[in-house]
């Protein structure tokens, strides 16, 4: 594999460190290059991300990054010129993130294990609002006026519904649940739900369902076994999945793969935590999540041996040791265990 590493900013770094060193220890034929993309660089230079390295990405099978933002820089910067550009420019098309109650780990639920709470949001990843659509009119007057407009369309709501399917489909329910805001978001919401009426038909042995976001954030909290997959257009995807990642342990377990489909890019593999100012460099994040987005990046590159070893040694160490990790165990130490264990 051909990865660049884009440690990043903050916990980023600490947290990437033992991602690689569980990769070593997969023994996967690996070539790695870090870009120091970040806080620092823009800092110092003003660059962001510099075309001449967003070309020079491209030619890589999988990017790991740590997190983008930075105390000294204004909030939106970082993330907009690193991830969200990587997203958009290598048409990163899927946000694949899984909700997954790990054995040993407390969910913010009470009384909920891991038997209730493992399922996979597939957030699109390319627009919505996330395009940037709208403006701004007579800023700071009384009279200001402000537009943002969400972009849908059939090819990327289509792309990410038959991914769900075809993920449904290796999960012993196969199930499909739909995600929107159909009852007001009539234009967008009626595009996502004809495509997925449309697409389900092509895959008879799935069960399908529909909620609407809100209810899907109720039924998070009160019955986190309905789900097995759930579709659904970028913010609602962000938003749900920060819920997810409170159900099964928080932040530092939730990873994420941002899937190009195509094969004319690299794939882009993060932790869907921040960088974590208030505690970087003191050796207290918790890497787990980084290691499972390494788990991910393993399995969809097809190193599906390398990523079982990944996933049962990230199993075997948080079970035993999860009440401990930000406590009484480094980030270095489980990042340690992981790579013995695999
Ligand atoms: C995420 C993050 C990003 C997003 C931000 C940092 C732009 O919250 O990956 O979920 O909104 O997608
Ligand atoms: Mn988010």
């Amino acid at each position: 594999m051909k990865i660049a590493l884009i440690p990043g900013d903050g916990v980023g770094t600490e947290v990437l460190a033992e991602s690689v060193k569980v990769l070593d220890a997969t023994g996967v034929a690996a070539e790695t290059h870090t870009y120091d993309l970040g806080g620092e660089l823009y800092l110092r230079t003003g660059e962001v991300l510099p075309d001449s390295v967003l070309a020079e990405l491209r030619d890589f099978d999988t990017i790991l990054l740590g997190a983008v933002g930075h105390p000294d820089v204004k909030p939106g910067i970082l993330e907009r010129g690193i991830l969200l550009r990587l997203r958009f420019a290598f048409d990163l098309a899927v946000n694949l993130r899984p909700v997954k109650l790990l054995p040993g780990v407390d969910s913010a639920l009470a009384a909920r294990g891991p038997a209730d709470i493992d399922f996979v949001v597939v957030r699109e990843n390319t627009e919505g609002l996330y395009a940037g659509a709208g403006g701004t009119l007579r800023e700071g007057s009384a009279h200001e006026i402000a537009t943002q407009e969400s972009v849908n369309t059939r090819l990327a709501a289509e792309r990410c519904i038959r991914f769900a399917f075809d993920l449904a489909a290796d999960r012993p329910r196969n199930e499909v649940m739909l995600c929107h805001k159909t009852n007001v978001l009539t234009h967008a919401g009626g595009l996502w739900q004809r495509t997925f009426d449309d697409v389900s038909a092509e895959y008879p042995d799935a069960a399908t369902s529909y909620g609407h976001v809100d209810a899907v954030c109720l039924w998070m909290v009160l019955d986190p076994g309905r789900f097995d997959v759930v579709v659904t257009e970028n913010l609602f995807g962000d938003i749900v999945t920060d819920l997810g990642a409170a159900i099964s342990g928080g932040l530092g377990y939730a990873a994420s793969g941002n899937l190009n489909l195509d094969g004319t890019a690299p794939s882009m593999f993060e932790p869907v935590h921040g960088s974590a100012p208030d505690i970087a460099g003191q050796g207290k994040a918790n890497p787990v999540a980084a290691i499972m987005s390494l788990w991910m990046a393993l399995h969809r590159a097809g190193e599906r041996d390398a990523a079982d070893r990944v996933l049962a040694a990230i199993e075997k160490v948080v079970a035993d040791v999860a009440p401990r990790i930000g406590t009484g165990l480094s980030t270095a130490q489980v990042g340690d265990d992981v790579a013995e264990a695999v």
